[in-house]
């Protein structure tokens, strides 16, 4: 097996500095709501963990897990729920947060479930933007960095449950 390369795309010190970007935004438009963050696990755990601790409004917490992704690197569309929420969001603002937003399948049809819940607000943070990838018109409201079309790593996210503890993002490739 030929031995895995890695890429620094973005470096741990800019991560933090656009963090700190995003929570300042969600912080001001959030202020005196009643802010939940949905992460959707496993990959944005990491993102959500440093997010909510940069921001200066109370938020609670909850996950969803989902299987659509399986091991691989492409995306399949099939969104299956395998861990759903344990709070209601009814009436409440939800922000839900993902650590990257790539053909817009997962996220569309998490959106749209999400709201048959009748919250008073739903919004989306993506820790990173494959815009380029897109196979369904879909925007989040808060984007941490626009990617190129590259399989990127770290910061939480894996390849097949590899590298999510990398506190750079990277890319890889083999030599
Ligand atoms: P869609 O295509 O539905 O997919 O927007 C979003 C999910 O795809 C995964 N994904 C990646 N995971 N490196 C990863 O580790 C990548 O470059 C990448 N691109 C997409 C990710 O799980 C996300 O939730
Ligand atoms: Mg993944």
């Amino acid at each position: 097996m030929s031995e895995v390369r890695k890429e620094i795309l973005i470096a741990k010190t800019d991560i933090d500095k656009r963090v700190r970007e995003l929570a300042d935004m969600i912080s001001r438009d959030y202020e005196g709501k009643d802010l939940i963050l949905i992460g959707i696990l496993k990959g944005a755990f990491v993102f959500m963990a440093d997010l909510m601790r940069y921001l200066r409004i109370p938020c609670q917490v909850d996950f969803v897990r989902l299987a659509s992704y399986g091991t691989g690197t492409m995306s399949t569309g099939n969104i299956t729920i395998s861990k759903d929420i344990e709070t209601s969001i009814q009436g409440r603002d939800v922000l839900v947060v993902e650590d990257i937003l790539d053909t817009g399948l997962t996220l569309s049809s998490l959106v749209e479930r999400l709201k048959k819940k009748d919250p008073r607000s739903l919004k989306v943070c993506v820790f990173l933007d494959k815009k380029d990838r897109r196979k369904v018109p879909f925007e989040a409201e808060y984007v941490g960095f626009d990617i190129p079309d590259r399989f990127v790593v770290g910061y939480g996210l894996d390849f097949n449950e590899m590298y999510r503890f990398l506190p750079d993002v990277c890319v890889i490739g083999e030599n």
